[in-house]
């Protein structure tokens, strides 16, 4: 195996992953991760016409960039261990219209497609975003089975209203996709347009797609948000229906911190 080093994207990586499986988010292979690269040096050049495969859709805003992945069907418990073995990394085309596999593990996530959709789109609209998490936990898969609970602002008006810091990291509340094929570019397509402004999607009892400058930047939304919706399962399972922090102090919070614009 040709192995390459970006230590710090592995560590990244490394850790993400033992928490992960720490906290029993990523059962099984379930769940997948990636992290953008800008790819400028000799070593990334490298991705001959033979080695190109066609990408599902059209990705120009990774032209000549290049991306790790995690394979499929790795673990979470294991890449929490040694990362290396688990994770490939792959380079696009100047044209931005075909990968290839640079090095490491050579079958990517089934993921694929939401994966690079994804950068594409944050690569255009929020650069600062290298990282995607997608897990599954069980508070947040669970929220889908909850009547009502079928859109985007009520799930987010809701769980978000559980703690009084949880709306003022995600202002914006979270995004939703309805139930799509795993693996799908509808998927893929559908949450890269949510990602353009918010940091999480919720797929519906599927699980969630987290973004972040780095994976523990994106962990660290999807926590705020597991937080919440463990303790709306909390009282739930005391029998009570919460009202949560009513809207007009969620306001006032978020214009406290100059954040209501996001709202
Ligand atoms: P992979 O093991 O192919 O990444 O698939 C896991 C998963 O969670 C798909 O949504
Ligand atoms: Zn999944």
């Amino acid at each position: 195996m040709t192995k390459f080093s970006y230590q710090n994207e592995l560590d990244d990586f490394k850790a993400t992953a033992h928490w992960l499986a720490l906290r029993g988010w990523s059962e099984a292979a379930g769940g997948n991760m990636s992290i953008r690269l800008d790819a400028q040096n000799n070593f990334l050049s490298k991705l001959h016409e033979d080695d190109h495969i066609k990408l599902p859709v059209d990705v120009p805003y990774l032209a000549g960039k290049a991306v790790l992945l995690t394979g499929s069907g790795t673990r979470a418990r294991e890449i929490g261990v040694d990362p290396l073995p688990h994770i490939g990394l792959y380079k696009i085309s100047d044209d931005g219209r075909y990968y290839g596999w640079i090095a490491g593990n050579e079958t990517p996530s089934m993921e694929l497609p939401a994966h690079f959709a994804i950068h594409n789109a944050l690569e255009q609209h929020r650069p600062g975003d290298k990282a995607i998490l997608h897990t599954h936990p069980a508070s947040l898969i669970a929220l889908c089975h909850v009547d009502g609970f079928d859109n985007a602002k009520t799930i987010s008006d809701k769980i978000l209203s559980m703690q009084s810091e949880a709306r003022l990291i995600l202002p914006e509340g979270i995004g939703f996709v309805e139930h799509e094929l795993p693996g799908s570019l509808e998927l893929g397509l559908k949450s890269a347009k949510l990602l353009e402004r918010h940091h999480l999607v919720l797929w519906q009892c599927h699980g969630l797609l987290a973004t972040g400058d780095s994976l523990a930047g994106a962990f660290d939304k999807l926590e705020v948000f597991e937080k919440s919706a463990r303790v709306y399962w909390q009282l739930r399972a005391a029998g009570i229906d919460p009202a949560g922090i009513s809207e007009t102090e969620i306001k006032h919070t978020l214009k406290a911190f100059g954040r209501l614009e996001r709202y």
